[in-house]
């Protein structure tokens, strides 16, 4: 159990470099694992999750270095080895529904499995297509984890409409289509993160797009690149919102990833009235910048089902400015949110409810009403429920505060940022803070 810090006076202030994008991480060890030649990752997220990943592609006979945020893939073109042993996902959604996509089209049988949160998580929406494309799987009624990936050398090119907004769901399309002899075709929901479009291009692969339709050509020659990783957005997030809601902030977070598939919470914060300015954007395969953020009074925005996907990991943050701001609040067509590391919109509503705060649970989203002020209520205990973004979120809550909170289950914050605590310290101890 974590004492979370509280009765912060004076706000953050100070510059912050965070640490490097989850979704960019992972990435560039699947593609320098499939590449020929070697990939370079500096400013890679040495966080449990990618660390997941190292290890999978380790098991399957990919040489990895890896020292701190530097890491070296070996490429294996020539193709991945069988595994002595059931691969472990972890909590690592990206990772297993990546994976089903890439072991689909190998030549051996490959056994998947991970903890009880990544355990209850939908994966017949990976499974469903890739079937339909030829590929052999045993997945428990439930559609669950754990799963048995009996690799097919003759895929046949997707065709493939998604019914649902995902991004891990495409790139698993995507890298079972590179398998393919051929062009497929993936057409999306709504737009979502591109970050395997673009490193696939980088790498020498053949994508394009054209609105929400993506055609990708099979059996591309790969060569291993030198991938830089943004800054992660997601994790920029929750300093965004202290800063945002803290009088006296003002903060800047250093070259942050802003692929504008993933930018939904600049916008939001914008709408809400917060004062953000983006600095020094550098155009690259991944696009970033520096955030500024100051203080500023909030008002009550509405989201609907077009606004989620640029936004969604960032939900849980935007219901605690909602609390704060003039208004009430309205999110709906979120209801991706229930499938997350928890079921993000019960234990959002769960967890602020306790802090005093007034939240709505809908079927696909949350009512907040807003300028609520926040302390905790019955008990002095706030719960990650084993989901990093909610952790964070909470002790983001707590800066506003005045009375003690601690936080369980603290480890889950290491599945997206391990230093995650000294950060805030240092934004909160910069010169000009009072801690009290
Ligand atoms: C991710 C996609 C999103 C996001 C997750 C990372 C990715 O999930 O919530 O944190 O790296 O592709 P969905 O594809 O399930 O929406």
């Amino acid at each position: 159990m974590k004492k979370l810090t509280t009765t912060i006076r004076k706000g953050l202030h100070g510059q912050l470099h965070v640490p490097g994008d989850k979704s960019i991480s992972h990435r560039s060890i699947i593609f320098g694992a499939i590449s020929s030649g070697a990939t370079e990752v500096s400013n890679f997220l040495p966080s449990d999750d990618c660390i997941t990943t190292i290890q999978a592609f380790r098991d399957m006979g990919v040489v990895i270095e890896r020292s701190s945020d530097h890491v070296r893939v070996h490429g294996a073109p020539n193709g991945l080895k069988p595994p002595r042993h059931p691969l472990n996902m972890g909590n690592s959604g990206t990772t297993t529904r990546l994976l089903l996509g890439l072991l689909s089209g190998q030549h051996f049988t490959t056994e998947l499995f991970g903890d009880a949160s990544l355990s209850r998580r939908p994966m017949r929406r990976v499974t469903e297509p890739l079937s339909q494309a030829g590929a052999r799987f045993k997945v428990g009624e439930k559609g669950t984890l754990p799963i048995t990936v009996f690799g097919q050398q003759n895929l046949k090119t997707l065709n493939y409409r998604l019914p649902v907004a995902s991004a891990q769901v495409k790139s698993a399309l995507i890298l079972a289509a590179l398998q393919t002899h051929g062009e497929s075709t993936i057409i999306e929901k709504l737009q979502t993160r591109d970050h395997t479009e673009r490193m696939l291009k980088a790498f020498g692969g053949e994508i394009y797009q054209d609105g929400r339709t993506i055609q990708v050509m099979g059996k591309p020659q790969l060569i291993g690149q030198n991938v830089t990783v943004p800054g992660d957005l997601s994790s920029a997030a929750f300093f965004l919102t202290a800063a945002a809601l803290l009088p006296g902030s003002e903060v800047t977070l250093k070259n942050v990833g802003l692929n504008p598939t993933r930018t939904g919470f600049l916008d939001v914060l914008n709408r809400m009235g917060a004062s953000v300015d983006v600095l020094n954007e550098k155009e690259q395969v991944e696009p970033s910048g520096d955030l500024r953020v100051r203080h500023s009074h909030l008002k009550a925005i509405h989201l609907s089902q077009e606004d989620i996907p640029s936004v969604i990991d960032e939900l849980p943050l935007v219901a605690l400015l909602a609390t704060q701001a003039k208004g009430t609040t309205l999110i709906t067509g979120a209801e991706e949110l229930r499938v997350k590391e928890t079921d993000r919109i019960a234990v959002v509503a769960e967890e602020l409810t306790k802090l005093g705060a007034r939240i709505e649970e809908l079927p696909d989203g949350l009512i907040i009403h807003g300028q609520t002020a926040l302390n905790p209520q019955m008990s002095d205990r706030a719960d990650t429920h084993g989901d990093h973004r909610i952790g964070m979120m909470l002790a983001v809550a707590a800066l506003l505060c005045d009375r003690s909170l601690y936080l369980e289950n603290e480890a889950a914050i290491n599945i997206s940022y391990p230093d995650f605590f000294d950060d805030l310290k240092q934004l909160l101890c910069e010169e000009g803070t009072e801690e009290r």
